[in-house]
């Protein structure tokens, strides 16, 4: 049985500023890690989750991640299909399809950059081509979602720059963050290759 790759990109911004996105693998873990540790208080402050304080919480993800890259490759349904993202070589974030449901052929794109690489369009840019190469075109899911905190300004830009089919809110209760309750929405972009 043929096995499918799953592609890296090279990308660059309006601006000739260049970067890569790259499937993540096991060896790319220590340093995964430790940028998500240098940023935690940061990424923390949207994704609380995400404070970079416990080794075994990214090994657990880096591991989940690199298992279902396997079902990706052999066409099986997956739960993660990820890429960290690269620039001169060195980790600057992590984008992916993660929250699948195989049954509606649903998954969510999440994503995050270092902060001093914020506003140079990577997060859009990148979004756009896990969206259309990867969700779309070889995992062919109907329907990619990004799910934001009302209130995630710069993640519902990111949405939003991208022109979503739809834009609701998710039908769960709100998520506390910081002890305010944000309710999530959810922008939907559908694929229109078939
Ligand atoms: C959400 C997050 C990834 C967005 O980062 P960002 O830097 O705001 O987004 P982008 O990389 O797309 O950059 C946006 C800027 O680039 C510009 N831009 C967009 N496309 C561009 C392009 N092709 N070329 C050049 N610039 C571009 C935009 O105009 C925007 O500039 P502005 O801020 O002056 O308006 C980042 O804030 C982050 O990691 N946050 C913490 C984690 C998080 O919240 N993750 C999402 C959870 S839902």
């Amino acid at each position: 049985m043929s096995t499918k790759e799953i592609p890296t990109f090279s990308l660059e911004n309006k601006d000739g500023f260049k970067w890569e996105l790259r499937p993540t693998t096991i060896d790319m873990l220590e340093e995964f890690h430790n940028k998500v540790a240098e940023n935690g208080e940061y990424l923390s402050y949207w994704i609380p989750t995400l404070h970079g304080k416990d080794f075994s919480v990214t090994e657990t993800f880096v591991k989940n991640v690199v298992a279902n890259h396997e079902k990706v490759k052999q066409g099986e349904p997956t739960q993660y299909c990820n890429h960290f993202i690269f620039v001169d070589g060195k980790i600057i974030g992590s984008i992916g399809c993660l929250r699948f449901n195989n049954e509606t052929k649903v998954a969510e794109i999440g994503y995050w950059i270092d902060r001093n690489f914020q506003g140079k369009g990577i997060a859009t840019v990148s979004t756009k081509v896990i969206r259309d190469k990867i969700a779309f075109e070889l995992l062919g899911l109907k329907t990619a979602e990004l799910h934001c905190a009302d209130g995630n300004t710069a993640s519902q830009n990111v949405a939003k720059r991208l022109n979503p089919d739809r834009t609701f809110y998710a039908d769960c209760d709100p998520i506390p963050i910081r002890g305010i309750n944000y309710r999530l929405v959810v922008y939907a972009f559908d694929n229109k290759l078939n």
